[in-house]
């Protein structure tokens, strides 16, 4: 092939015998040869290779990069934010996130019996990984080859920190010199109270990756089928007239009406001069039985707190058609006690996801990522409409009047800039002081103590209320038709 190449040159008039010529046909020869042998040629510089270093460093792709941050915490849907947030620093700084350790209890102030729980026994790592390869990568301790090549970053903070300042800070640390650190390792916050700098659609992205190792989702299978099993069994005593397919239907209220939620949202109404945060019982039941096409008999399942599990009430009232169940009348409590208390809120949140209609309140974190993760799947079908009951997987916020005294159909804007620019106004997030008097010694933030919450005693309420909330803007309202509204949104899809 070389000699004919060379004939070819020759009849194209190329000078091959002038020396600068032979030079290049030289270089081009040899790199040719170069490409066809290297490979070989490395593979038995590695397979004999004892000798220094400084021999393989030439051949060697670069190595993967950490970041490691501090223990997350809160409520388990606080360290869902948290850990995305973490995940999308670690990929602005091109580094994989070091596997982070979550927080299996729910203590605000005695940092001591936050007990950790590593990320793998609640999400499934090597799934994580494969899902979303590309996007973010999540390693292991057992993968770092140096442990002291460490450059710790302290996270800053304060009124003068601002969100373009921090931007700036993490753009100087994906370059040099502190790229050739093996580990970044973040010290100080929370990862849920970091500046914001990431789209929603990065944040579901992140979420999607997370799939409960199985253990928890057999968990969450098992009330699943308990509640279509009861409910279909209940309601054919009630109505053996009714035509009762096999499954029923099932809507997951997510109910808010504990004592703590009341001080804590009485007290957001007040500062954000907003009078649709709080619904009482009476209100929740109204709209959910007023929700526009709700196909009856179906079953209603109560995601409540604990306590108010004591309070039979919260069974009755409810619109003909309605079955109510919660944990006691499903005789599952005893499922959840033998987790601790991040686990049992993830089972519940995986219960309310999978439930056919969702009815939440728009400002809480759980029902905000639970319309996120719904609203994301719909999309991943490409379905059409995702709101209201043409939508596969439809979501609803009591708390905001809809249509005929029913609840507001929600799906979450996924072309939003970021999880602040969707909190319902932005200003409810609690500005976080940094080094101020509002931020007690570890770190955390010092709870308002208008709200009230204990700084223990929350076991077994899994719905606390956070210290810092985060609440997503519904998008379908009724100024629009919720399909006009759909079709608007999609466009930015
Ligand atoms: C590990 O990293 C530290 C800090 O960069 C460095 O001083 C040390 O030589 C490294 N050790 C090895 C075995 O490379
Ligand atoms: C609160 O809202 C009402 C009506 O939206 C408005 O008239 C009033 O001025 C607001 N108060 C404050 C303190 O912002
Ligand atoms: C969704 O977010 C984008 C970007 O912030 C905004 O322009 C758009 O109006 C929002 N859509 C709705 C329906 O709120």
């Amino acid at each position: 092939m070389g000699i004919s190449n060379c004939k070819h040159l020759r009849f194209c008039g190329l000078h091959l015998n002038s020396l600068a010529s032979k030079c290049v046909a030289l270089v081009v020869i040899a790199l040719v040869l170069r490409a066809v042998f290297l490979p070989m040629f490395n593979k038995n510089l590695f397979a004999f290779d004892n000798g220094p270093s400084t021999l393989k460093r030439e051949f060697r792709i670069e190595k993967t990069k950490f970041l490691e941050v501090p223990q997350i915490i809160w409520g388990l849907n606080n360290q869902k934010i948290a850990f995305a947030r973490a995940a999308l620093t670690a990929r602005m700084l091109n580094r994989a996130l070091l596997m982070p350790s979550m927080s299996a209890s729910l203590f605000y102030k005695e940092v001591d019996l936050l007990q950790p729980i590593s990320f793998d026994k609640v999400f499934q790592f090597e799934k994580f990984n494969s899902l979303c390869k590309g996007f973010v990568q999540l390693g292991r301790y057992s993968e770092v080859s140096n442990h002291s090549d460490v450059f710790k970053l302290q996270k800053r903070s304060g009124r003068r920190w601002t969100v373009e300042k921090d931007l700036d800070q993490l753009g100087q640390f994906s370059n040099n010199p502190y790229h050739r650190y093996e580990i970044i390792q973040i010290v100080g916050k929370n990862p849920f109270l970091w500046h914001d700098h990431w789209p929603v659609k990065d944040y579901a992205k992140i979420f999607e990756c997370l799939v409960l190792v199985e253990e928890i989702s057999r968990e969450a299978d098992k009330i699943v089928s308990k509640i279509r099993e009861i409910g279909s069994k209940e309601i054919r005593k009630v109505g053996p007239s009714q035509n009762v397919v096999d499954s029923v239907p099932y809507v997951a209220v997510h109910m808010r009406i504990e004592r703590d939620w009341m001080i804590h949202c009485k007290k957001l109404e007040q500062r954000s001069n907003i009078s649709e945060i709080c619904s009482s019982k009476e209100e929740i039941l109204e709209r959910v039985g007023n929700i526009v096409g709700l196909k009856t008999p179906a079953v209603i399942y109560l995601a409540v707190a604990d306590t108010l599990l004591e309070d039979d009430s919260i069974l009755t009232g409810w619109k003909e058609g309605l079955l109510p169940l919660e944990k006691k009348k499903l005789g599952v409590v005893e499922v959840y006690e033998k987790h601790p208390y991040l686990i049992q809120s993830a089972i519940d949140y995986e219960v309310c996801l999978r439930s056919d209609v969702f009815v939440g309140n728009s400002f809480s974190t759980f029902s905000s990522l639970a319309v996120l993760d719904r609203t994301q799947k719909m999309i991943k079908m490409g379905a059409r409409n995702i709101c209201g009951m043409e939508a596969k997987w439809p979501s609803y916020s009591y708390n905001l009047h809809g249509e005929s005294r029913g609840p507001r159909p929600w799906a979450t804007n996924m072309s939003d800039l970021n999880l602040q620019a969707i909190s319902y106004g932005g200003k409810f997030i609690v500005a976080d002081d940094g080094g101020g008097p509002a931020e007690a010694a570890n770190g955390l933030p010092r709870l308002p103590n208008a709200i009230g919450l204990p700084g223990h005693g929350m076991q077994g309420n899994l719905h606390a209320a956070a210290p810092v909330n985060f609440m997503l803007k519904p998008v379908c309202g009724p100024l629009f038709t919720p399909i006009r509204l759909c079709n608007y949104l999609f466009e930015w899809l």
